[in-house]
């Protein structure tokens, strides 16, 4: 019995990546419309305005599920379709069309997981208070998902508080190469914890709530490893774990953050100081149901003084096999990371809350897409899965991204991730090969991956 009888078998989503409808049923703007219609941020010029058109083909799309056998369907709520302002009244549609979406999943046999931040802040809140850098908009965060919470709580099983904070806090806030595009270091440190904040208070709630499904969040978790085995690059990778893996981990885990880390950004002028308030890591270290973990890659580093950090960073070895991204595909690196998590913190139920690859395939002559490489890709991401479990990993379920090809933020609908192919002129829908081949694998509790 390689995969537990209740292992969830599911597919993930984000609002922003999907929706579209930017402007309807009273949503108010949000960090990202904002940032795609910059010019020279988005690949192509492209934007979330019209997306997969999920806000209104949403049934077709959860039929679809349905005919593929999905367990479990992960998505998120665009925070300003709730409070188009950030503050003041919820909006009713907003929520409406949340409530239906999760009536709709049950209905279906469908379990929804739901991710209250998948990175579209309502602009509103970045304009008046410098977005997350505000120790503010962590409160804000907890009254929208105390009402969603209100809302949806009696029959959401699984609710996710943040999806990837260190991307959102340092492509945000440092890279710029997320919205809101900012680069400012003491920016994204501050923006980091004010997120854990957030969570820390969405969790407060959610237990004072004393609701009966569970929740936790979900860090993206790439193995960080030298390029090369010298001392120096073993140094660096060690450093850049603890910037990118532990930045968040050991808060949540272990209530505090990691010595090497704040000396990093201490030393570029970026220390938390006195962004972090007594009590504050306490309630950051509460207890959670599980951890969600992205899992795409490994990241090489090699010491590099030029580099911002004293390091420079590739995402694939020269001649390794690349997706559409130019990620390096290294399944053993994710049985390494779960291996790591199992060894280094306190035991804590895992999801998968996000794995899968791009490519650029479209539909054939034979009306179909034949995507035999996500299907490889899948299937030794899923057998490394098994043997985790088998080696003592609490793994309880596994989200691939994504359901449908969508807005793959700054690089825009080139890399397309789904298990169905969506034709951004026409919005039709068609099911890859490999969607088949997941239904099979579901059907088969992952006894047959084909
Ligand atoms: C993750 C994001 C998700 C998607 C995948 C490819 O970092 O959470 O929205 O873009 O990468």
């Amino acid at each position: 019995m390689p995969f537990p009888a209740d292992f969830l078998w599911g597919a993930a989503t984000a609002s922003y990546q999907i929706e579209g409808a930017v402007t309807e049923d009273g949503r108010g703007e949000s960090i990202w419309d904002r940032f795609s219609h910059t010019p020279g941020m988005i690949e192509n010029g492209d934007t979330g305005d019209v997306a997969c058109d999920h806000y209104h083909r949403w049934r077709e799309d959860l039929d679809l599920m349905r005919e593929h056998g999905l367990q479990a369907y992960r998505f998120s709520v665009a925070w300003p379709r709730i409070y188009p302002d950030g503050t003041g009244a919820p909006n009713q549609a907003g929520i409406d069309f949340y409530a239906r979406l999760v009536d709709e999943l049950l209905e279906r046999g469908i379990s929804p997981m739901v991710t209250l931040y998948h990175w579209d802040l309502p602009q509103a809140l970045e304009t008046r208070q410098g977005g997350w850098t505000s120790r503010d908009t962590a409160e804000h965060f907890a009254d929208y998902a105390a009402t969603l919470f209100g809302a949806l709580g009696d029959r959401v099983p699984h609710w996710v508080t943040l999806n990837e904070p260190w991307v959102a806090a340092f492509a945000g806030y440092l890279s710029g190469r997320h919205a809101p595009g900012r680069t400012d270091l003491g920016a994204a440190v501050r923006a980091s914890h004010h997120m854990l904040l957030g969570h820390a208070r969405a969790v407060q709630l959610f237990r004072s709530l004393g609701l009966a499904g569970q929740i936790g969040i979900t860090l993206d978790l790439q193995r960080a490893s030298p390029d090369g085995d010298s001392e120096e690059n073993q140094r660096v990778a060690e450093l850049a774990d603890g910037y990118t893996n532990r930045w968040f981990l050991d808060p949540l885990f272990r209530g505090r953050y990691p010595a090497d880390t704040e000396q990093l950004f201490e030393e570029r002028g970026a220390a938390l100081g006195d962004a972090v308030v007594s009590g504050d890591l306490e309630a950051i270290s509460a207890p959670l149901d599980f951890l969600g973990m992205n899992f795409y890659m490994r990241r090489l580093y090699r010491a590099d003084p030029s580099g911002r950090f004293g390091w420079s960073e590739r995402l694939h070895r020269d001649g390794d096999d690349v997706t559409e991204m130019r990620w390096g595909i290294v399944p053993e690196a994710m049985g390494e990371q779960l291996a790591r998590l199992r060894d280094d913190y306190p035991a804590i139920p895992i999801y998968i809350t996000e794995n899968g690859m791009a490519d650029r395939e479209g539909v054939g002559a034979d009306g179909a897409v034949h995507d035999p490489r996500r299907i490889d890709y899948l299937r030794r991401h899923f057998a490394v899965a098994e043997r985790a479990i088998a080696a003592g990993t609490d793994l309880r379920g596994y989200f691939v991204w994504s359901w449908l090809d969508n807005f793959e933020w700054g690089f825009g609908y080139r890399p397309r991730f789904g298990l169905v192919h969506v034709d951004f002129d026409t919005l039709t829908r068609t099911p890859k090969d490999s969607a088949g081949w997941y239904a099979k694998v579901i059907r088969s509790n992952g006894a047959d991956l084909g």
